[in-house]
């Protein structure tokens, strides 16, 4: 195999949500909002919330072991999780999870982009194949916001879920259905204070606000055209037309964000996935959670050329393409 056309290829995918379903009417019955509110802004009904005790690597565990079912794999030469919510700041998360999945000693991190954190972690993926480092790579997307959302914010308790998706991804070639296109990845931390976790980190060691803070009205307009921008440079690096994009996979924040990233691409609102309706916002697993839902529901079939267009907290956003393949996604 010649070293340039080296490509990550889609081998597998699995998903995992917390059985516990929180719907608005139960959010309603102790915060001051509504089933009504939240619908409007958000498209949301319902999300998955984990037991007390849970952390992020037991939800990794769930999604990565699926996905390695769902590839009829065993074995990983690599283990990345995405997460804002990693079990404790030191050690990542990772390495325990390639443990507990029993996948021995093969290198394992952690990404830290947000919700932007599966694409980039698709892009680390892919490099690890594309230079030889790696031939299956294990990348999972995981967060547990319940566990750092602020109990009296009735805003980010309305938006955000728990959650965990996977993806086996192989060496293969560039020409190949499931291999991974180009990528356009930004960041811009001028906006840092936009979404964060203020307290817990160096900056305010002790002390410090631990929960998540978003300036939502702000991030919105970011969202829409930083995911609309982005994915038009990654569709003109691709060679493709927003009139061959079959899916649009963009992660889960709001469905009237989803709506607008739509109408500013020009993109037929038929195409747009979106499963946020029963899970919310589950950051960094909201795009392989709508993908194998997606694939499960025969809404994204064999062939279908996909965009997917991430952005969060960093700033950061990211996007890349693939041709959807043949696999059965593992879901629980
Ligand atoms: N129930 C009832 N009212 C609520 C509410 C809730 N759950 N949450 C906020 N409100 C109120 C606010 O207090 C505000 O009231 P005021 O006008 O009296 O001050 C009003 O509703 C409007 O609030 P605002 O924050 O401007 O609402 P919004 O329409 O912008 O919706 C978000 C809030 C978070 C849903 C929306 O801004 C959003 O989705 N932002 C982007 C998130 C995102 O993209 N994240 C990406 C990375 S994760």
């Amino acid at each position: 195999m010649e070293l340039g056309a080296r490509a990550a290829v889609l081998a597998g995918i699995g998903s995992w949500l917390p059985p516990r379903i929180v719907t608005n009417e139960e959010l309603a019955g102790e915060l001051d909002t509504s089933d009504a509110w939240i619908r409007t802004r958000t498209g949301i009904g319902s999300r998955h919330v984990s037991a007390p005790g849970t952390a992020t690597s037991d939800l990794a565990v769930e999604a990565g072991s699926r996905a390695l079912k769902s590839a009829g794999a065993a074995e990983a030469d690599a283990v990345l999780v995405a997460t804002t919510t990693p079990d404790r700041p030191c050690p990542a998360t990772a390495p325990e999870v390639a443990s507990r999945l029993g996948l021995g000693t093969v290198p394992a991190f952690d990404v830290a982009a947000v919700c932007s954190g599966f694409v980039y972690g698709l892009a680390v993926a892919s490099g690890l194949i594309a230079s030889g480092s790696a031939r299956r790579v294990l990348l999972i997307g995981a967060d547990t916001y319940s566990t750092i959302l602020d109990p009296a914010d009735r805003t980010t308790r309305a938006v955000f879920g728990d959650g965990a998706g996977a993806v086996v991804l192989r060496a293969g070639q560039a020409s190949e259905v499931g291999a991974l296109g180009p990528f356009d990845l930004g960041s811009d931390g001028a906006f840092a204070d936009l979404i964060t976790v203020p307290g817990g980190g160096s900056r305010q060691p002790v002390g410090g606000d631990r929960y998540f803070r978003m300036q939502g009205k702000k991030v919105f307009r970011r969202a829409v055209a930083q995911m609309a921008a982005s994915s038009r440079a990654v569709l003109e690096r691709t060679g493709w037309t927003v009139a061959d994009v079959d899916r649009v996979v963009a992660h889960q924040a709001n469905q009237r964000i989803l709506d607008a990233v739509a109408a500013e691409l020009g993109v037929p609102a038929g195409r747009v996935v979106s499963q946020i309706e029963r899970v919310g916002n589950t950051s960094a697993a909201s795009i392989p959670l709508a993908l194998a839902d997606a694939a499960l529901g025969g809404g994204l079939r064999p062939g279908h050329r996909v965009l997917l267009t991430a952005f969060g907290g960093g700033l950061t956003w990211g996007s890349t393409v693939l041709r959807w393949p043949d696999v059965a996604p593992v879901a629980g």
